[in-house]
């Protein structure tokens, strides 16, 4: 049923409070939400000043982290009683939007998602800090990869050989990065403004090893501040990776939304995820990152899921300087 209600200040503020909260690359946070003219409605834009340019030179994750605020956008809809239909816009450009939320419908349901995914939005935080060794439930699992697939996008659970290959490929994906002097001075001018993400040292977690041990982001020259000795990780973690067939602006749109959509669903059983971007960010480590035997298709993200601490809250900028005005 259609709604003429135009969206109010405060439909506005949930539902940007709630995009604001996605996951990014480094925390950029690179969106902007606009009010359509008619209050029905929502654009979402790139914030283009926010781009990690040495890291995301043609804007993949920059799209990634904008997919995984519009699938929050859809959420905060649902709570507002809304029906969001999505239109992806992806040649965005300039004044042009990624993506405009059509919400003139009255929702359905109150739980498009199956859940009640709501919640979990804050709830969610990148948790780096090691898991236990329990596995992640099969059924689960089914629920995770189904989540992906209604978005359009692949998520697979990693055997342990394609585990070792991923962690081979990250850790050599990481000493890349660190070699790169540009790119070293980039993603530390945004850590500065990121105190949770921690500059757990590579080293200190023995990804050099040949066993499978979780690397995280390794920051040369920023000091831990409380240093995680690696042998409290799990000894072989659990990855998924979320592919999809082609790897145009769509796609990476339509991969934030899934590991959004997968990230709030694991959150809401209580698991832990964190991101391994390394591989993915060098176009060789990417491409080795396939798996043959599984067809063609763009690995776009790997996820680390278990369970472990909930991870901590990290900084967002105000909703003030991520919505615009509307016009009365
Ligand atoms: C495309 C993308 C790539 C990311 N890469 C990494 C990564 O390589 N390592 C990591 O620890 N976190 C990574 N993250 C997680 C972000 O650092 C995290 O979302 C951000 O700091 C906000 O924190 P939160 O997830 O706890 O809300 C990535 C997130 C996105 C969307």
């Amino acid at each position: 049923m259609t709604t003429e209600t135009a969206l109010t200040i405060a439909d506005l503020h949930l539902l940007a409070e709630a995009g604001g909260l996605a996951p990014s690359l480094h925390n950029s946070q690179p969106w902007r939400f606009r009010p359509t003219s008619d209050r029905l409605g929502l654009e979402v834009h790139a914030d283009l000043s926010r781009a990690v340019q040495a890291a995301d030179p043609d804007l993949r994750a920059l799209h990634i982290s904008i997919g995984a605020a519009l699938f929050n956008l859809r959420v905060a809809a649902a709570r507002l009683g809304r029906e969001a239909a999505v239109r992806l816009l992806p040649s965005g450009e300039g004044a042009q939007p990624c993506a405009v939320l059509d919400l003139s419908t009255q929702a359905r349901t109150r739980q498009p998602f199956g859940a009640d995914l709501y919640p979990a939005i804050a709830g969610r935080h990148s948790s780096r800090q090691p898991f236990t060794n329990r596995d992640v439930p099969e059924a689960l699992i089914a629920d995770l990869i189904s989540a992906g697939r209604d978005e359009g996008v692949t998520l697979t659970v990693l055997e342990e050989d394609g585990v070792r290959r991923v962690l081979a490929l990250t850790s050599e994906a990481e000493a890349a990065m660190a070699a790169d002097v540009t790119r070293e001075a980039e993603t530390r001018r945004w850590l500065r403004l990121e105190p949770s993400y921690d500059g757990i040292p590579l080293a200190a977690l023995g990804s050099h090893d040949r066993d499978a041990r979780v690397p995280m982001r390794g920051f040369a020259g920023h000091p831990p501040r409380h240093a995680t000795p690696a042998e409290r990780f799990e000894a072989l973690p659990q990855l998924a990776t979320l592919t999809t067939h082609l790897d145009g602006q769509a796609d990476w749109l339509r991969t934030g939304q899934a590991m959004e959509r997968v990230w709030l669903l694991a959150t809401d059983h209580g698991l832990r995820a964190s991101v391994l971007h390394q591989a993915v960010e060098i176009p060789d480590t990417r491409w080795r990152l396939r798996d043959t035997d599984e067809g063609p298709g763009y690995v776009q993200l790997v996820l680390r899921l278990g369970y472990g601490p909930p991870g901590v809250a990290s900084p967002r900028r105000r909703v003030e300087d991520i919505l615009d005005p509307s016009e009365e």
